[in-house]
This record gives C-alpha cells, structure tokens and sequence, in this order.
C-alpha cells in the first residue's frame, strides 16, 4: 500500500538554497523513493519574492515529479508549518563579502521567535525541525524555546554541511574514498570555531589518525580549511553556499528519519549534558540514528588541545545566547 503523503514546510523557499534543495525533496532524495511529500513553501510577504516562489513552483510542477502529492505557497508562518511533518528553516539574510556572523543574530531572533511559536501552535507533535538559516545554532535554540509544547529533541541544527567539508578534505590527505570513512564529528557551532575531529575517524577500518600522522597540519591546515570553508566559497561566488548547503540539508534529515545503520554521523542537537555542554545549547555531537531518534556517541575521550577547541566553540556559542536573551519569550 502506498504510504501517506508526509508534510514538509521549507521557508525560504524562494532564496538560493531553496532553488537546489526543493527539486531534491520532490524527488524523494530526502524521506525515500516510497515516500509522497507535500511541499508546504514560506517566503516574505513581499510581491517580488512570492513571484519568484511562484516562478519555481512552475518550474517543479514541469518536472512532473511521481511522488510529489501537493504543493502550497504561504506569506504568513501560521499556515506554512500546518502539520508540517518536517520543517526546513531556511530563510534568513544571507551574510554578504565582509560581514560577521554575529552581526546577523538580532535581525535572525526575530524571525526564529516568531517561526517558533508558529510550529508551536500548528505543526505535527512530531515535527523535525532543521535549522539552515544563520546563525543556525543559535536560531535554533530561539526556534525551541518558543516552542515550548513541542519537544526539545526535535530543533535541530545544521552541521553537516562541516561535517561533509571534513569529509571530503579527510579523503584527499588520505587518497582513501569517501565512502570509506566513518566515525568522523564535528563539535560546537557553525562559525569557524567549530573543531571537526578526526582523531576517532577511520578509513577501511585503521586509524585516520596514523594515516596522516601530523599534528600540525591537522591545526594549521585541516582546522583552518574546514573552519572558513563558508567564508571561501563566499569569497569565491560573491554568495553562500547553496547546492553544497542544500545536499547537507537533505543528508542531515535522511539520516535522522531513515538511520544511519549504526554509522556516526554530526548533527547540531540540544545538549543533553554530555562532554560538560550545559543542557539545551544547540551544539554539533557525534550522534547515530535510529527510528527517527538520534543517540550522541558517548565515552569518547577529549584530550587538552580538543578540550580547548570545544571550549572556544562552546563560549562563542554561550555569547550567543546572552546576546539573544532578551529577545526569548
Ligand atoms: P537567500 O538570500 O538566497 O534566500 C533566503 C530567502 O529567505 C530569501 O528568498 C528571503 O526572501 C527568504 N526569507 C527571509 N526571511 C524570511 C522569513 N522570515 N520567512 C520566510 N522566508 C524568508 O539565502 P540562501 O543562500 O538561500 O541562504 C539562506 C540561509 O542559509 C542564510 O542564512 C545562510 O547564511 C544560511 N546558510 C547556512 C548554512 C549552514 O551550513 N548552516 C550553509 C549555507 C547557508
Ligand atoms: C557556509 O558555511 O557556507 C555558510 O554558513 C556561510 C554563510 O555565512 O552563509
């Protein structure tokens, strides 16, 4: 029997990243081959942006996609999230050449609070929320706390386009494929701060580590690189990265619905306590899924130097959310 239609609300839908990820969604890339989606599609309530949402809905309806069962355009969040089985919270402003991340956070409160208390109200109880839009932790804490009925566990937050930069940089050193390397993480925000570590990480089974056996490029090449991979591509397009962005969106809800088969995957989740991460900072952990619930990888040992880097990452992310505070119902 055909399975029923599930409802995935995409805000933004009519910005970069929605252009290569909407396409993706429709052609089960996300939720399965099996799997009817209904699109659910926010933009600002501005004539030229719904035009343009408008525009790519031509354009998705002219692929004629098997499992696309509905699509809707919606100005105002209320109907956007209406039992909304999966929401992708990509709508934001953009940071443009030379501008901070943190210049972004007030402007960004305002729409997540507003989003949040929307979802709140009108989604599935069962909601999985991605957050894509920068500052993508943070806004993802404000999204959770507005949404006080719905369950924490489900705001999350994107890392994993860090983790598939990490990934792909692991697999040139090391001249190993892709799809032979696990156990990789990334930790803390989505800023340069974050620390992706491969001290755990293995390819065909041995040691990363050994493969590489250098301290010093790992800290003065691999950080670095994956760190400000965001600032580069930006640097380099005059815009944020969108096709890569929109493939770690669809990889980070694929693998929270579907599993992960006991492979370790990064998703930016509410800190339960683990490593000493005070308890609801939104914060990339190592984690597996299962049964659409996702479980961080625990025991691992932090030596100094990864101490250190989590503490960097962690603080930056604390100032985000005093920055914040006032704003939070
Ligand atoms: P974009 O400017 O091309 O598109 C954003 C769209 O969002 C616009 O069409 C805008 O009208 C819409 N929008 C703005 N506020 C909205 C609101 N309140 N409700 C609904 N829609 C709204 O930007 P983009 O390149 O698609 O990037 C979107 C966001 O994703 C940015 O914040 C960017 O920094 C972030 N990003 C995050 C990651 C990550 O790894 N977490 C990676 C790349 C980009
Ligand atoms: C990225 O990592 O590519 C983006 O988050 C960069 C940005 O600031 O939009």
């Amino acid at each position: 029997m055909a399975k029923a239609p599930m409802r995935v609300a995409v805000t933004g839908a009519a910005g970069q990243i929605g252009y290569s990820l909407l396409f993706r969604i429709a052609n089960g890339d996300m939720l399965g081959k099996d799997q009817p989606v209904i699109l659910q599609l926010l933009e600002i309530n501005d004539e030229k942006a719904q035009k343009a949402l408008k525009g790519v809905m031509m354009e998705i309806d002219d692929c004629a996609f098997p499992l696309l069962a509905g699509m809707t355009a919606h100005s105002d969040a209320m109907t956007a999230f209406k039992d909304a089985d999966v929401a992708l919270l990509v709508g934001a402003r953009p940071r443009g050449p030379g501008m901070e991340r943190k210049d972004l956070l007030e402007a960004n409160a305002q729409i997540f609070t507003v989003q949040g208390k929307a979802l709140d109200a009108v989604a599935s109880r069962n909601v999985k929320v991605l957050v894509v839009g920068n500052p993508a932790n943070t806004n993802a804490h404000i999204a959770m706390k507005s949404a006080p009925s719905l369950p924490a566990k489900n705001f999350t937050a994107m890392l994993r386009l860090d983790h598939n930069r990490a990934l792909s940089q692991i697999a040139a050193k090391t001249g190993k494929p892709v799809s032979s390397i696990e156990k990789l993480c990334v930790w803390g925000n989505h800023s340069p701060t974050m620390y992706p570590d491969y001290r755990f990480a293995t390819a065909d089974g041995q040691p990363v580590k050994a493969m590489i056996n250098d301290d010093i490029w790992n800290k003065d090449v691999f950080l670095p690189t994956v760190g400000k991979r965001g600032a580069a591509i930006i640097d380099a397009r005059g815009l944020s990265s969108a096709a890569s962005a929109a493939n770690a969106a669809i990889d980070h809800v694929r693998d929270w619905v579907l599993g992960t088969n006991g492979k370790w995957t990064t998703m930016g989740i509410p800190s339960d306590g683990s490593y000493g991460i005070p308890k609801d900072i939104i914060f990339g952990f190592p984690v597996t899924t299962e049964n659409g619930e996702y479980k961080i990888i625990q025991g691992l040992e932090i030596d100094a130097f990864s101490q250190e880097r989590i503490n960097l990452t962690l603080k930056e992310l604390t100032e985000e959310r005093e920055g914040i505070k006032h704003l939070l119902p």
